[in-house]
């Protein structure tokens, strides 16, 4: 029996989270062996007991065997100070469950072509793999802080820093996924400028020599930004540091001209990971029951996938997903110009009716 912790979170979570639930408790009732408890984190658990991530959440996440995540965050927690907000439960989840491999998948589904802005010869079967390392570089780095100087004026410092084996894991963890898809792995750094790159490009090097089977590039990233707009098609697997990964995966995600449809993985040394949307809480639409619940269902297809190894479940949903997709039913992000759309819930209740 394997334990899922589910966490709703803010915005929008709450209602794509219970889309996937709906899917879930399908399969269970098909034998599928799996146990759910719910769980607070973010502004919702702010609001509930003063804290995004509670001490009680942090317990429950060590003690499953896979969470699954909604979205953190809204304009009405922006003006707490910094270690009270939503954002903070998830970074708190990531580090203190060591999930340093982040997998986002950029996957432009042919029967949504059209919603990509950028051309269908240019798009059309794109399907990257970017690895993210989650758990330390800039966003962890030590010291970091906004100090006055002495003639008053302020500064603010962020570390950019990396040891050998957080490279040495986040690269070993990539050159396994490439050896199971394309064989094609692109480590993204800033090498020219940066020493702390610079190793990492050497502990790349250093490590392609135990995976003689996968082709190893490098590319610096402002390139890679560039590259991934003007023929992404070149990437098999991408893997690079935490926030160039943060902003390389959403303009990776965009590139399928639908980020509502994106799931992600975030995985510790031992398979069990955290599951979530690319997307964030859209607050803005949230309440309304019409967010896209498919990156949550499809989070649970790679939680199945990942952690439980339970493909056959996992390529079920997949393929209800696209099932759904074949049949035009669209949630309003990716519906084209003047195509009608349906709801969070009756998107959620054909993929349960089209999982057969
Ligand atoms: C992401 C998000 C987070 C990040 C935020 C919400 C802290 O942008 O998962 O990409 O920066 O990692
Ligand atoms: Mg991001």
């Amino acid at each position: 029996m394997k334990k899922i912790l589910v966490l709703p979170g803010d915005g929008i979570g709450p209602e794509i989270v219970a889309e996937a639930v709906k899917v879930l408790e399908r399969l269970r009732a098909d034998g599928l062996e799996v146990e759910l408890e719910h769980g607070l984190v973010g502004g919702s658990a702010y609001d509930a007991k003063g804290h995004p991530l509670p001490e009680q959440t942090l317990v429950q996440a060590r003690a499953a065997d896979a969470i699954l995540l909604g979205a953190v965050g809204g304009p009405q927690y922006e003006a707490l100070e910094r270690p009270l907000r939503p954002e903070q439960g998830l970074l708190g989840l990531r580090s203190g469950l060591e999930l340093f491999s982040n997998l986002r998948p950029a996957i432009l589904y042919p029967q949504l072509a059209d919603a990509s802005t950028l051309k269908p010869e240019v798009v059309s079967g794109l399907d990257i793999m970017i690895v993210r390392e989650l758990t330390g570089g800039i966003y962890f780095g030590e010291p970091r802080g906004v100090r006055t100087l002495d003639n008053g004026e302020q500064e603010g410092f962020n570390t950019l820093v990396y040891r050998e084996s957080e490279i040495e894991r986040i690269g070993r963890s990539a050159f396994e996924i490439a050896q199971k898809r394309g064989r094609r792995l692109c480590s993204v750094d800033k090498a020219n400028v940066l020493e702390v790159t610079e190793l990492w490009r050497q502990v790349m090097l250093r490590i392609a020599q135990d995976y003689a089977d996968v082709e190893l590039t490098h590319m610096y990233v402002d390139n890679a930004a560039m590259q991934l707009v003007r023929a992404p098609k070149q990437f098999d697997v991408v893997v690079t540091a935490n926030m160039f990964g943060d902003i390389l995966s959403d303009a990776a995600a965009m590139l399928t001209g639908s980020i509502g449809m994106l799931p992600s993985a975030s995985l510790d040394a031992d398979g069990k990971g955290m599951y979530e949307p690319i997307h964030g809480s859209a607050p803005d639409i949230a309440g309304q029951g019409v967010a896209n619940p498919l990156a949550t269902i499809l989070s649970v297809a790679m939680m199945l996938r990942y952690s439980f190894g339970w493909s056959e479940a996992a390529d079920r949903i997949e393929a209800a997903v696209g099932r759904v997709l074949d049949q035009g039913l669209r949630t309003p992000d990716i519906a084209a110009e003047g195509q009608a759309s349906v709801g969070t819930a009756q998107m959620g209740d054909a993929v349960v009716a089209a999982l057969g």
